[in-house]
């Protein structure tokens, strides 16, 4: 098979669509553009190649330590020192693979689990098998039926051709924003509610049953599956050498095609755009990286993707970027688990300010207070919820700047902007039960 690592940009059309582009740059969506639709096992096998012998004898971790691979749900942490750390701990192991995706933005781990279910899971039992693992837990959101029934084919498939080294069980969980934080999966799995847990330990140490745990993201897995089967050399042969490899973005908002691209790690932020047939006028900003991420100010002046969720939402110049910023906050303050400090506090107070600066009348000492409990809002949260959207609220203050002064002298701006750009869900907190 040809796996061209030109760095030439492939896009997926949504809706299942078959792209009208050459697949070269193309790695984990290769197999899709071969034939135009997820791929069986059979065929799987005969795009990619065999799935190697996986042994627990190092091999495969000093492959993905020597690849730079990092962790591609969002904070990307190096993957080969997770295999290492979990290797080295006495006992049987576990493999946590995180499909859950509760980024709203985000649709890359989806459409990777729909387009290729078995390069997920070859990953998923091959990075089991190298910690000495002995089960593989999917965690799925519960809110996606057709996604579990398709994985539980794919499983079954494997299953019956007898290939895997562990066995995987698929599970759906409660599907809220903090609900897919690794602590979250853990607890949940071990009979808990899907909220986030105090550490140390972390999963690392004492996961799940106790024992060691390995979580990674569904897309890091898939790259780790072709690591195994190509090697490290062959995966930094695209990206940059301090961020190799390619990685799938969800582009949306004001470009001619939004979808789930794959580009090679370290891309320019406008050179990814233009893969979605570039912005659809003149742009007001970027948010990179989701709702956890950073507003880009415009233009872009080749800032490069960084290591954040895959998500660039392009802003149209004139749309309102405190309107955006507000109603994500106030998603992001309602999905708190609701145990620490700064999320039942801080947080709420922060999204309030914020509604007040964009929509409100804001009064002369708003700006003060609201810098004062973004600064406070970080680093103290069980997890690191607060500390996201602090990123966010703080990027929008500087990014939108101007638009600060104008909300502080004149109140809000054009009804027009009631329209939100970004796909904020609406800001209802999870009921009790709905944790479990
Ligand atoms: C609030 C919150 C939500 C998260 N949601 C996801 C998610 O939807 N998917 C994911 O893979 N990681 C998510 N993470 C990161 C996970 O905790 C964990 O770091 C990740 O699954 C590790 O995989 P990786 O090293 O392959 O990136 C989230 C973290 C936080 C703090
Ligand atoms: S910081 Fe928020 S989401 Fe994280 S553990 Fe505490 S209450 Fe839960």
């Amino acid at each position: 098979m040809n796996l061209d690592t030109t760095d030439t940009l492939t896009p997926h059309a949504p809706e299942g669509l078959r792209p009208p582009v050459s697949p070269y740059g193309a790695r984990l969506l290769h197999g899709w553009y071969e034939t135009g639709r997820p791929a069986g096992l059979a065929e799987h096998l005969d795009l990619y190649g065999p799935l190697p012998r996986a042994a627990a004898d190092g091999a495969l971790v000093t492959a993905v330590e020597q690849s730079g691979l990092t962790g591609r749900g969002g904070g990307g942490f190096p993957t080969g020192r997770k295999l290492r750390a979990v290797a080295g701990k006495r006992g049987p192991a576990v493999v946590v693979a995180n499909g859950m995706e509760s980024e709203p933005a985000s649709s890359k781990d989806e459409t990777l689990l729909f387009l290729a279910p078995h390069l997920v899971l070859d990953g998923a039992v091959l990075a089991a098998a190298s910690v000495g693992a002995t089960t593989v837990h999917l965690c799925l959101a519960r809110t996606r039926v057709g996604q579990e029934r398709q994985l539980a084919q794919a499983v079954e498939e494997r299953r019956r051709a007898g290939r895997d080294p562990v066995p995987v069980e698929i599970h759906t969980l409660p599907h809220h924003f903090v609900s897919s934080e690794e602590t979250s999966l853990v607890n949940w799995l071990n009979g808990g509610d899907a909220r986030p847990q105090a550490t140390p330990p972390r999963p690392f140490e004492k996961g799940v049953g106790r024992r060691p745990t390995l979580v990674d993201n569904v897309e890091t897995l898939a790259h780790l599956a072709l690591i195994a089967r190509y090697g490290p050399d062959w995966f930094r042969e695209t990206g940059s050498p301090e961020t190799p490899g390619t990685t799938l973005v969800t582009l949306s908002g004001a470009v001619r095609t939004p979808g789930v691209y794959e580009v090679p790690m370290g891309s320019p932020v406008a050179r990814a755009l233009g893969v979605a047939g570039g912005p659809t006028g003149r742009l007001g900003a970027v948010l990179a990286g989701g709702f956890f991420g950073s507003w880009l100010p415009v233009p872009l002046n080749g800032v490069a993707l960084g290591r954040g969720a895959g998500v660039l939402a392009a802003l149209p110049e004139d749309a309102c970027g405190l309107a955006e910023t507000a109603a994500a906050l106030a998603y992001l303050a309602g999905q708190s688990a609701g145990q620490c400090g700064p999320c039942r506090f801080g947080l709420p107070s922060v999204a309030e300010d914020f509604a007040e600066l964009a929509w409100g009348r804001p009064g002369a000492t708003l700006l003060e207070r609201l810098n004062r409990r973004l600064g406070v809002l970080p680093g103290r949260g069980g997890c690191r919820h607060p500390d996201g959207a602090a990123r966010l609220a703080a990027s929008a203050l500087r990014v939108f700047g101007d638009d600060v002064l104008r909300h502080v002298r004149y109140g809000p701006c054009s009804p027009a902007h009631d329209a939100l750009v970004l796909p904020v869900p609406p800001a209802r907190p999870p009921k009790e039960e709905e944790w479990r």
